[in-house]
Formats: C-alpha cells, structure tokens, sequence
C-alpha cells in the first residue's frame, strides 16, 4: 500500500517582541531553504498590525500552504492568553483565526519558545537526548520549553518565575543586558543565577539556551556557573521559524 509522503517543506514565521521573521523551511533537517525575511514588530503591536506583517513576510516569501506561526505568549486552543511582550489587546484573540482570515491559508501557532524547542529537539542539541530538558530563549522576554523523553509540557512560562522579588526576565533578558548596559561578566551572573533558581525547582538534565544573544554564546556561556549541562541552541536564532514550520505539518500547534 502506498503511504503518503509527509511534505518535507514549510513556512514558518516568528512573532518576537523586536522583530517578525519568516522563512521557507526543510522540514527533513530543520534548515532555512530561502532568506530570512524579518520586519520590525510595529511599535502599536495590535493584532491587526501584526497580521498585516506576517501577510507582507508570506508574500515575500512566495509561499502558499499551511503556515507555522510562533507567537511570544501563552497560547491554548489558539488563543493568546497573557500578552508580556506584545499589544496588550492580544489578549483573548484568537491567533489563528485572525491570521489564517488574513493570510487566506490555514495556520498552526504556538508559543515562540515551545516551537524553539521542537525544532532543537528535533533538529539541534536535544536530539536524541532523554530525560528533562529545558529550551530556554533570551531575547525581548526569556521563552521556556520543558520536555520530559522528548514531549513538550507546553507554555511553562518559566521567564516569568520570580528571582529576588521580580519577574526572572527583567533580571536576565537578553533586552536586559542591552537596557542596562551590562558587560557580558555581568550579565552572565544575573543569567547564572535565574538558572540557579530554576534548577532547584526542576533538576533538568540539559538546558538549551537560544534567542538572539545565542550568537555570542562564546562570551557567556562559559561565565555560568551551573551544575546543569549547558548546550547552545543549534539553530541559534532560527529555531522558532523552524519549529513553527515544523509545527504546522505536524499538527503541533496549540
Ligand atoms: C512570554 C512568553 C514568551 C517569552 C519569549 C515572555 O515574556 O510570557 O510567552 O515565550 O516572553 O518571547
């Protein structure tokens, strides 16, 4: 009996507090066949608005199928539930069927982080790799994607676990360093430190860190002082497009 084979493309696109990025994707080993095209988040981040983006990065990018959007919030039945990054308005839209409606294609979406993490399960640091690992992003917020042998825990939101009295992303952001000015040796304390606080609440046995600032990686990395095994993202920045991409043939979106 012939089976079919599953399509080994697909368009992923990643929501960020910063910037909106798409990019046509080989879903077979998790690389980007076409540029990145990346638009700036429009400063009146409402949903309206950022439909209008995600249409213009299809557009440039040619593609016509089912795309994977990545969206930085809480994200249930394709619904945004909280909004740290974005327009506050996001709250209670329903992702999907705004940008499906604009993009007149189907759509799966889904936490930027968890999609990060699928594809660098799949594709990247955590392949092959059981147990619990934790994907984390630092960029605008900090992302978090759980997985215990390989299955995500979706929206754990651990950006948002309390670190001496305040929300563990405005101490270690990657925005945080830029905002404040602070060299990579300070930095990596403020980052060593959030970990410290996670890994006694979690015990992981790798973490995977990404976002942007995972392209210096060789000026922090090494400052942490963890007990856990620390991986860089192998996608680097490009995880989320992957993972959305991937999401979406898979049927993952939330
Ligand atoms: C949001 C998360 C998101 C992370 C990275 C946080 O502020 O609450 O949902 O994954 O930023 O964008």
């Amino acid at each position: 009996m012939a089976t079919e084979k599953a399509a080994a493309q697909g368009f992923g696109i990643d929501i960020g507090g910063s910037g909106i990025k798409g990019a046509l994707v080989d879903l077979d080993t998790g690389e980007l066949l076409s540029d990145r095209f990346r638009i700036d988040t429009p400063k009146q981040s409402t949903p309206e608005n950022v439909a209008d983006v995600v249409a213009q990065v299809v557009e440039r990018g040619g593609y016509q199928g089912e795309v994977g959007i990545t969206f930085p919030s809480v994200v249930q039945n394709g619904i945004a539930r909280t909004a740290a990054n974005i327009d506050k308005s996001w709250i209670g839209t329903d992702i999907r069927g705004v940008m499906s409606e604009r993009l007149g294609m189907p759509v799966e979406v889904l936490n930027d982080a968890d999609a990060a993490g699928i594809a660098e399960l799949r594709y990247g640091s955590g392949k092959d790799v059981a147990g619990t690992v934790l994907m984390l992003t630092f960029g605008t917020g900090i992302g978090s994607a759980l997985f215990i042998d390989g299955i995500l825990v979706p929206n754990t939101e651990l950006g948002h676990i309390e670190v001496d009295g305040k929300d563990g992303e405005k101490r270690a952001s990657g925005a945080v360093k830029d905002d404040k000015k602070l060299s990579y040796e300070e930095w990596a304390g403020r980052v060593s430190h959030y970990l410290q606080v996670l890994e006694k609440g979690l015990w992981p046995d790798l973490i995977i860190v990404g976002g942007g600032i995972s392209k210096k990686a060789e000026k922090w990395v090494p400052l942490l002082e963890n007990r856990t095994p620390i991986k860089v993202a192998k996608l680097l920045n490009n995880a989320g497009i992957a993972g959305a991409a991937l999401a979406a043939r898979d049927g993952q979106g939330r």
